[in-house]
């Protein structure tokens, strides 16, 4: 009974989104990193890791398949549930897979799912100016809303490829390019602001250039994790089979194999984590 209370003054209280709030107001970098198991939970946990991530990746690095698109609400509740048996001090976070948000009654009934069925703490969406009302209508219902920008894995199909966001791809002529890069990191910007007013609790970026990635968090309260956003978020995050390199084929400029050097997979996540925190990750080769 009130187990937060006897948890407060334990000598590692868990985090929560008081803890996360201070460390980006004192600088202390947030190291997150997904998970899908209990037993990996409990490793990422005791390499110091701060927010855990219940990833819709699973689709690909777990299941096999090419894009996040496939994975449903029940496949997250499954590894969440399994991933919070792990877990003790890290704060738990799960994404709302692909089309579980598109009402906000769909995203209200799918949340509430997450936190009541599958322990999570926070969930994410990926969010731009269109989901704003979702956002705005989970956080109204006092749920911990993580917003997720830049690059968004379940917009694949739509947008064409996993590639940087933030920039114009295809613009002829430099001075054309230039002006139309800034026009979409101004709004990439004006998207997150707007997000952080209509309640996200965290912004993480994904995949931008370093420097919007820096504005970014400058401009907003609330911690901004990145993933390939540069060495300026308040936090990073990464996906744990590419830290411990067991991803196959052709991986992201952003991730980086903590497995060499490391004797085993705890080391691994543990020099992770510490990387994170002495700022030593991302170094320039991982940033656009
Ligand atoms: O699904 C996931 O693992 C993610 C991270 C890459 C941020 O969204």
């Amino acid at each position: 009974m009130y187990k937060h209370l006897q948890e407060r003054y334990a000598p590692r209280p868990p985090v929560n989104i008081g803890t996360l709030l201070r460390m980006k107001a004192e600088g202390e970098k947030i190291a997150c990193i997904t998970a899908y198991d209990a037993s990996f939970a409990t490793l990422v946990d005791d390499a110091g890791a701060d927010l855990v991530l219940v990833g819709d990746s699973l689709g690909m690095v777990i299941q096999g398949h090419d894009t996040t698109v496939p994975v449903t609400l029940a496949d997250i509740i499954y590894h969440c549930r399994a991933v919070a048996k792990g877990l003790y001090r890290p704060f738990l976070m799960a994404d709302m897979p692909f089309m579980t948000y598109a009402s906000r009654e769909q995203a209200l009934e799918n949340a509430v799912r997450l936190m009541q069925d599958g322990g999570a703490r926070m969930v994410k969406l990926e969010s731009g100016a269109e989901q704003l009302n979702i956002v705005e209508f989970l956080a109204g219902h006092d749920i911990a809303v993580c917003a997720h920008l830049g690059l968004k894995p379940q917009s694949v199909h739509k947008t064409g490829g996993f590639r940087v966001q933030g920039r114009q791809q295809e613009a002829a002529g430099r001075l054309l390019q230039e002006a139309k890069d800034l026009e979409a990191a101004a709004q990439m910007l004006k998207d997150a602001r707007a997000l952080e007013a209509a309640g996200a609790d965290i912004v993480l970026l994904e995949c931008i250039p370093a420097q919007l990635g820096s504005e970014i968090t400058k401009a907003l309260h609330v911690p901004v994790i990145g993933i390939g956003a540069g060495p300026d978020t308040d936090g990073q995050i990464l996906v744990l089979y590419d830290v411990l390199d067991v991803t196959a084929g052709r991986k992201p400029k952003f991730s980086k194999n903590f497995m060499e050097g490391a004797g085993n997979a705890l080391d691994a996540v543990k020099a992770y984590v510490q990387a994170v925190k002495s700022k030593t990750y991302p170094a320039p080769e991982h940033c656009f």
